[in-house]
Parts: structure tokens; C-alpha cells; sequence
């Protein structure tokens, strides 16, 4: 699992490439996101979107009637997503924004992490883990989907087993569930993922 991996240049491919060409696009609702928000009687509450990409799961949730604040290390994807959520007429904060040095100071009900945990190495995990915990109210929930350890494809982000994710989370948040399952996008077919419920202690 601890294998190095090649990741992009964030800023670059979300200038050279349109994002419905982008792995991770999925222009609906992520279905484990909706299941689980729909388990835990989740509604209009406060929502952080964060390393949103393209901003698909930040403007499925405004739809939705969530309070929604969507970041990203790119400018551009921001900018994209933004100019997507402006001609639909919702009303949700962007703001560029690096998780691991975050000018972020407000706390939410619930985190969603989409696919951005997995692409930093493990050393700056601890960073990632400071800033989040900082970002959910007390009992609220981080949202987690990243690659399963059962993903085989060579290329793409890091992979975690189920334990590993009890390890590294569990001293900040209670694992409430993680769940295998695929990450909907635009590969095929879809990379093997969890879907991990945590609540903060
Ligand atoms: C796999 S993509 C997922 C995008 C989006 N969450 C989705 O599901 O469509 C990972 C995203 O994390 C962003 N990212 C990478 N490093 C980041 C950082 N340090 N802070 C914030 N966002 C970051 C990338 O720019 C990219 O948009």
C-alpha cells in the first residue's frame, strides 16, 4: 500500500484538460455519499467540499439544499466549477484553498473528502488529520472516498485496506463504517474504493 505513487500537477491539467475528461468525474451525487446522507437524516446542514475538482458533488449538495463551501489547490478547477454553479444559479463559497496549509476558520457538519486524501504520501497525513479534525463540529462527519487496496491498476493514487483506515483515522474520529465499493467516474471499469462514515470523538 505504501508504494510511491506519480501524482499530477493540479494547476496544469485542470488548465490543459476539460474536466468531464477527468478520471473522477461524476456528474451526479456520489450514490455512497447519498446513501449515507440519507441514513443519517443529513439535511441542510454545512457542508465542506474539499479538493472539489470539477465540483460536481459541491453542486449536487447546494441542489440538494446544503450550505456548501468547495475548495481545491487549483485555481482553475475553482474557477471551472464555479462558472458551472453561477449559470445554474446556486449559491455555494469556492475558495482555492491547500488542506495541508489551510487558510480555512470555519467548522461544518460534515466534511466530504472525495478522492483527495488519497493522492497525498504518507507523511503528510498527520497534516491532513490536524487541519480536518479542526474543520467538523463536534459529532459531525468527514466523508471519506479513496482507492481499496483491492484496485489493481498500476497508475492512480494511494490504495487502503479497511484496517488501515481504522488505524490512521481512528484516534480522531469514530469509524463509524467503511465500505467497499467503486469509485464512479469516468475509468472503466470503475477502480475498486472505500467509502468510509467517520464521526468526529
Ligand atoms: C481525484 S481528484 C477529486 C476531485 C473531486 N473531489 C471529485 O470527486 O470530482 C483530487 C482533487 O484534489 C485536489 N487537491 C490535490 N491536492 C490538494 C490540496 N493539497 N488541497 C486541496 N485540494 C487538493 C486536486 O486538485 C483534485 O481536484
Amino acid at each position: 500500500m505504501n508504494q510511491r505513487r506519480e501524482l499530477p500537477d493540479w494547476e496544469q491539467l485542470y488548465q490543459e484538460k476539460d474536466v468531464e475528461s477527468m478520471p473522477w468525474f461524476n456528474p451526479d451525487l456520489d450514490p455512497d455519499l447519498d446513501q449515507a446522507l440519507t441514513q443519517l437524516k443529513l439535511h441542510s446542514s454545512t457542508a465542506l467540499d474539499l479538493g472539489t475538482g470539477p465540483g460536481t458533488q459541491a453542486i449536487a449538495l447546494a441542489q440538494r439544499g446544503f450550505q456548501v463551501t468547495a475548495t481545491d489547490l487549483s485555481t482553475t478547477a475553482i474557477q471551472k466549477a464555479q462558472r458551472v454553479a453561477q449559470e445554474k444559479g446556486l449559491d455555494i463559497s469556492w475558495k482555492q484553498d491547500d488542506i495541508l496549509n489551510s487558510t480555512l476558520n470555519q467548522e461544518f457538519d460534515f466534511v466530504l473528502d472525495r478522492g483527495c486524501f488519497h493522492v497525498f504520501p504518507p507523511e503528510r497525513r498527520p497534516d491532513y488529520m490536524q487541519v480536518v479534525v479542526n474543520l467538523i463540529k463536534p459529532q459531525g462527519y468527514l466523508f471519506l472516498k479513496c482507492f481499496s487496496h483491492l484496485e489493481t491498476r498500476p497508475e492512480g493514487p494511494y490504495r487502503f485496506t479497511p484496517d488501515e483506515i481504522k488505524e490512521i483515522f481512528g484516534g480522531q474520529f469514530n469509524v463509524l463504517s467503511v465500505k467497499e465499493t467503486v469509485y464512479h467516474g469516468t475509468l472503466s471499469p470503475l477502480p475498486r474504493a472505500l467509502f468510509c462514515i467517520l464521526q468526529k470523538s
